[in-house]
């Protein structure tokens, strides 16, 4: 079986391959993902590092110069896909590109890389590593709100969230430009509209695309004075964790002149994370910066605080027993938001499925924190949804049936790096 699941994988990669970079899945998203770009070389350094890394390079091409790294980098016009660059247009840059970025995974996945492999990794990692710690340096500096202790992020999009209920606080706070222009979604001729965004939705994610536009992408404005400002825990753990992961590079390159700085930024995000701790569920929570409210579910992302290496030994114990309620309610861990809240929906997007590259990285942090059963319940569902499903986007939680895009690339490569009896030893 997984000698078939493997060979599958593979072909997925490639047929998902455009030549130096690879989509997440053919027509619904035809460009290169930045985050899904990171898991997918973890997948191709399986059976090709060079491809493994030439897939980060060409990610880093799209790297702005203030150091942001964006969402989608755009090599051509594709009509399958909206909103494409001309609508986000962004036209300073070398790539063309969008306006947000998402979560920083790639110095993680390079240590990851390194860790596992030879000189040939060190030296491409060593050649990346000023374009990793200026994405780095651009999220403290241009995603940090003046008051708010950490990160915070502009758009639903940047935190690869999407339609999370999180969000609902900042959208609900913000009103839809009235000179918003007509527009024609794609993602709903290419997958069901029941597991994709509402139009309400989309409303307001192009309205933040326009206060963008309008304001010529000056970051410092968009994150200041943008229509949605709110701090999410999948950003600030996944960077804290990054972090962690860009200074143990810079000590094994002997890159002395950054590691004060990196580690400031280690410690000001472990003390920052309080300000995600909601009391009310005793777990880390979205929360609108505007307002100061707290989202009041447990997601996926509130897990990821064991990877980024915070929490008391009371806040890692009341996260288990949120994951615990959780695990009662779904079959499949870890849906992506609470199964007790009334907007769950464990088909639609991120207001439930199970999503592969959570999955990874939650376990990954159980197991550095002993709560080794969870971890193992964690990577173990992951793979009987394969097993069960094929190499979906995500998949329904209650049901285990594959959801929105097929052939999807970050399943495939995970499964290379991280379930297959055949992986390389580099992942956890
Ligand atoms: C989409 O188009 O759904 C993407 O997630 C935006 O990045």
């Amino acid at each position: 079986m997984s000698s078939s699941l493997d060979e599958l994988a593979v072909e997925v990669l490639r047929t998902n391959d455009r030549g130096g970079y690879t989509v997440p899945t053919a027509r619904l998203y035809p460009y290169q993902w930045n985050w899904d770009s990171a898991f997918i070389a973890l997948g191709l350094a399986t059976y090709d590092r060079k491809r493994a890394w030439q897939e980060i390079q060409f990610l880093f091409e799209g790297q702005w110069e203030n150091g942001m790294v964006p969402s989608i980098i755009f090599r051509r016009n594709d009509p399958d896909y909206f909103p494409g660059p001309e609508t986000w247009q962004c036209n300073d840059c070398k790539v063309l590109s969008t306006g947000i970025s998402q979560p920083p995974v790639a110095a993680s996945v390079a240590r990851s890389l390194v860790e596992s492999g030879d000189q040939f990794d060190r030296e491409f990692a060593e050649k990346l590593f000023d374009a990793f710690y200026g994405w780095h340096k651009w999220y403290h500096e241009e995603r940090k709100p003046d008051n708010c202790p950490i990160v915070a992020t502009v758009h639903p999009w940047e935190t690869g969230r999407d339609n999370c209920p999180d969000w609902e606080l900042g959208l609900n706070n913000m009103t839809v430009d009235p000179e918003l222009e007509a527009y024609t979604r794609m993602d709903t001729v290419h997958a069901d509209a029941n597991e994709r965004p509402s139009k309400e939705q989309y409303d307001k994610y192009l309205t933040i695309v326009k206060f963008g536009r309008d304001h010529n992408w000056d970051q410092k404005t968009l994150t200041n004075e943008g229509p949605f400002l709110m701090a999410d825990p999948c950003i600030h753990f996944i960077l804290l964790r990054a972090d962690r992961d860009l200074l143990w590079l810079a000590e094994q390159f002997g890159k002395s002149n950054y590691i004060d700085e990196i580690k400031g930024w280690i410690d000001e995000g472990v003390k920052g994370s309080e300000y995600l701790w909601n009391p009310k569920i005793k777990a880390y929570c979205a929360r609108d910066v505007k307002t100061g409210e707290f989202s009041d579910g447990f997601s996926n992302a509130s897990a990821l605080s064991f990877y980024a290496g915070v929490g008391s030994e009371s806040q890692m114990a009341d996260t288990i027993r949120n994951m615990q309620r959780v695990q009662s309610k779904v079959k499949f861990m870890m849906p992506s938001w609470d199964p007790d809240a009334e907007d769950f929906e464990p088909q639609r997007y991120w207001c439930g499925p199970v999503w592969p590259q959570m999955n990874y990285m939650i376990s990954i942090g159980l197991k550095e924190h002993g709560f080794d059963r969870m971890a193992d319940n964690i990577r173990n569902d992951y793979a009987a949804l394969i097993e069960q499903s094929g190499f979906f986007e995500c998949f329904n939680s209650v049901t285990g049936e594959g959801c929105i895009g097929k052939q999807f690339s970050w399943t495939a490569a995970l499964w290379l790096a991280w379930i297959s009896p055949r992986k390389n030893a580099i992942a956890a």
